[in-house]
């Protein structure tokens, strides 16, 4: 049965904790440029709908460091939604490759991707998760703040992003304490709160929802993403005015915490001077370009755990034969 990463509520707290120790190792092992080449000749082929800086270079690199290759493939640069439907894609490109990554429009693409896929599928942003940004972010975390997990308290100041929901959703794996705080309108909805419940009911109680900013006291972490995303531009004075300035991390923000040791996280990319001033993010608080590297790692430990599961290896005699049998073939072809 093959296994795709979709969604962190699909994950147990321990895979959370195995993916994350891989990801160390492997930061550790690229330090001492001694990476082993655990996917040496697998390819992944990586479908965007929308762009991305982060997501793609960290994945492409992470191929590359592993042994194998990414292919960028782009709706109307390959013929999916123009000419074929994406269950045909699918399975097209599960034949022609060891892994499928997808960035959608919409969540249910990479669910029906994942539905005809034989290769595993990777989850690269949908409007409703950012599953490996979620992990990265964690990652950041544990090397940063020097608590049990169980004792951390992550609020989100802004809109109920993608990145918001995973957050949320891994937050209810680990047992962190989880805030998000922002006008009532932009407030996570009831059917991702309740799923995210769902997965694990016991820290229902870390959780809260409100517009008031007084609860940004006593917290661990800031963490804030854009208040407008590529579809939203048209609603951006709307979203401004809801925002600013009640809602932007700033100094003054992260003073309210009364916490000396506040961190500050983003997803990026950020709009400076608008969810966050740039004091704060190149700020010494600031752990958003640190959540960017760990981003490498974790792609890293996502598919070589993910793609790893389904490498044949093969005895020594197995690739003995194929290249004797190879090479013949070859000196007849060309009569050598
Ligand atoms: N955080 C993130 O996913 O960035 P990109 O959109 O650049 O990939």
């Amino acid at each position: 049965m093959i296994k795709h990463f979709i969604d962190i509520n699909s994950l147990s707290k321990k895979e959370i904790f195995e993916i994350i120790d891989l990801a160390i190792m492997f930061k550790k092992a690229k330090k001492d440029e001694a990476i082993p080449q655990i996917l040496k000749g697998k390819s992944l082929a990586m479908i965007f709908e929308l762009p991305s800086s982060r997501t793609r270079v960290s994945f492409e690199n992470a191929m590359t460091l592993l042994g194998g290759h990414a292919l960028y493939l782009k709706p109307g640069e390959i013929h999916l939604g123009s000419r074929e439907i994406l269950e045909d894609t699918s399975k097209v490109l599960s034949r022609l490759c060891d892994g499928i990554f997808m960035r959608a429009w919409e969540h249910n693409s990479i669910i029906e991707l994942s539905n005809h896929a034989t290769v595993p599928v990777f989850n690269g942003l949908s409007d409703y998760n950012h599953p490996t940004q979620a992990l990265a972010d964690v990652m950041t975390i544990i090397e940063n703040i020097d608590k049990d997990i169980k004792d951390i308290d992550l609020t989100f100041i802004g809109d109920r992003t993608n990145v918001c929901n995973s957050l949320l959703n891994i937050s209810m794996k680990l047992g962190m304490g989880f805030k998000q705080i922002g006008p009532k309108k932009y407030h996570m909805k009831k059917e991702v709160i309740e799923e995210a419940v769902k997965a694990n009911p016991k820290y229902k109680k870390s959780i809260l929802i409100t517009d008031n900013m007084k609860y940004i006291k006593g917290t661990d972490i800031i963490y804030t993403d854009l208040w407008w995303w590529i579809d939203q531009e048209v609603e951006k004075e709307i979203r401004k005015n809801a925002f600013m300035d009640k809602y932007q991390v700033n100094i003054e923000k992260l003073n309210k915490t009364k916490n000396p040791n506040i961190k500050f996280m983003h997803c990026l990319p950020a709009n400076r001077e608008m969810e966050v001033t740039s004091e704060v993010l190149d700020g010494e608080n600031s752990l958003a370009f640190m959540q960017t590297e760990n981003r490498l790692y974790i792609q890293m430990a996502l598919l070589s755990h993910y793609m790893y599961q389904q490498k044949q290896l093969s005895s020594d005699e197995t690739i003995k034969k194929h290249k004797e049998d190879i090479y013949d073939q070859l000196k007849r072809m060309t009569k050598i």
